[in-house]
């Protein structure tokens, strides 16, 4: 297995490139801006309801869109078919031993599946669960059952501009107050999300997770780390910690997982397939959870995954492993953000895992946030472009009591960069339409609800435009470009 793949350029500038060629392709279509407008339209301004037919480049998630490698759609083929005992989860429970170290592993059908089950068995009613920072479906899973989520992040986290290495630390000062406040009884985990999802995809520093861990000895709480972007985390800490500059990924990964509990993950992003799991070295912890998967997933041997998912995660899993594998999306990352930042673009820095964010609140000062400024400039972009990011702000938070907005603490386009998906060409159009859209960011206006259902918002919620700017953003657009797609 390769490691620290490093190319010198000649010619001055420095770019990434593809250390895998590409030998199954699907073809992608550009229409028009105008039918780009009627379909946004019809949307109801959401890129979730858009169908993949009307979008050119899909940077919505990495979830479930990570390419597969050769050797993953291979295994695919001796999956053993069996609802017990299947041989292909033995393969996977020795992926799972190799790469996080662990012996025991819960399959499940994804990522909140995971969630549900942990959560259910920890947390109960007045709980309060300190993390690094929230994602979507872990608020709602930790809440279900009545527990709190505490975001006790550093002051750098939400800073969209910094050049500190690991915004996903967790601050220990707080973590210490947050147990002597509730108590060590009502904090049943503490939460490390590794590549911290929605604040910009930025990793924690092991020196981070030692003394996290240190604090929950103390206090003899439990330490989940939700490893679904765990392969890019791994990679920031050799990059970024001087301690681990020679050590191999595999070694990051086994000590990291090592610090831990418990972990959990979503292997759409972790493995490049589909499901989930959790994984421990606790045969307790492995009890405590198991009878949940039986009821509510499958059997301990698919837990509702298909037999081929399950070879294809144990693949993927290895190729975690490898640094040409985990730091592919992170390096396309980087380029993006580096090239939109040089055009004063605001973008989240340093770089990180999963996307590009863009600071929409910066980039539309005048969209007030009840006006949702992610949710227009994802609008927006995919008008100008074809291309499909996703909403990260106040839409994708919920309602206070009192019927108002809880305005998210930042308002962020994401465009994801799933894994040896995208030509390095065709990121460097995303840069060219985001350029031109930041020239003319001033015709971009607001956006409200006229449908807005009441539990996760932002899957299905349709908008509509407060001002006749997204016509007036295609007049612009046909003066600018001609009559180019
Ligand atoms: C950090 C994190 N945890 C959990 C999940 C949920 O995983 P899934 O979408 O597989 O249910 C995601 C999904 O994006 C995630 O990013």
């Amino acid at each position: 297995m390769e490691e620290s793949p490093v190319i010198r350029f000649f010619g001055g500038e420095d770019f990434p490139v593809e250390l895998h060629k590409v030998r199954v392709v699907q073809k992608l279509h550009l229409i028009p801006i105008e039918e780009r407008l009627r379909i946004a339209e019809e949307a109801g301004f959401n890129t979730f309801l858009l169908s993949t037919r009307h979008v050119f480049l899909d940077m919505l998630t990495d979830s479930g869109t990570n390419a597969m490698s050769d050797r993953q759609v291979a295994s695919m083929l001796m999956a053993d078919d069996a609802y017990a005992g299947s041989q292909s989860f033995e393969r996977m429970q020795e992926a799972v031993q190799e790469v996080f170290g662990m012996k025991y592993i819960l399959p499940v059908h994804q990522g909140r599946a995971a969630e549900h089950i942990v959560f259910q068995a920890y947390v109960k009613p007045n709980d309060v669960l300190p993390m690094n920072y929230h994602f979507t479906t872990t608020k709602a899973h930790i809440e279900i059952p009545g527990g709190t989520i505490l975001e006790i992040f550093t002051d750098e986290a939400l800073k969209t501009k910094s050049t500190c290495p690991f915004k996903g630390n967790i601050d220990i000062q707080k973590l210490k107050d947050v147990i002597a406040k509730h108590g060590a009884a009502h904090v049943p985990l503490v939460r490390m999300e590794a590549s911290t999802n929605l604040i910009g995809g930025q990793p924690f520093s092991m020196a981070n997770l030692r003394e996290v861990r240190a604090v929950c000895d103390q206090s003899g709480i439990p330490l989940v780390i939700d490893a679904s972007l765990i392969g890019e985390n791994a990679y920031f800490i050799k990059q970024r910690e001087p301690e681990f500059k020679t050590t191999s990924i595999k070694d990051i990964l086994l000590e990291m997982c090592g610090l831990s509990d418990l972990i959990y993950f979503s292997s759409r992003k972790v493995s490049s397939t589909r499901g989930g799991g959790i994984a421990t070295n606790n045969v307790e912890i492995y009890d405590k959870l198991k009878d949940m998967v039986i009821l509510y997933e499958g059997f301990l041997t698919y837990g509702g995954m298909s037999v081929r998912e399950i070879e294809a995660m144990a693949v993927g899993l290895r190729e975690t492993q490898d640094e040409t594998c985990v730091s592919q999306s992170p390096s396309f990352i980087k380029y993006l953000v580096e090239t939109l930042d040089a055009k004063g673009i605001p973008v989240i820095t340093p770089p990180g895992a999963l996307g590009c964010h863009v600071d929409a609140m910066q980039f539309l000062p005048h969209v007030p946030q009840t006006e949702y400024p992610a949710g227009a400039l994802a609008a927006a972009f995919f008008i100008a472009s074809g291309v499909r990011g996703m909403e990260r702000g106040t839409i994708s938070s919920v309602r206070n009591p009192d019927g108002t907005d809880l305005l998210a603490d930042l308002e962020l386009l994401r465009l994801a960069m799933p894994r040896r998906v995208f030509t390095l060409s065709q990121v460097k159009y995303v840069a060219d339409r985001l350029i031109w859209l930041w020239e003319n960011r001033d015709i971009i206006g607001g956006l409200r609800f006229n449908y807005e259902p009441k539990v996760l918002r932002f899957f299905m919620g349709r908008l509509e435009a407060t001002t006749p700017w997204p016509q007036k953003l295609v007049e612009k657009f046909r003066q600018d470009f001609g009559d180019s797609l």
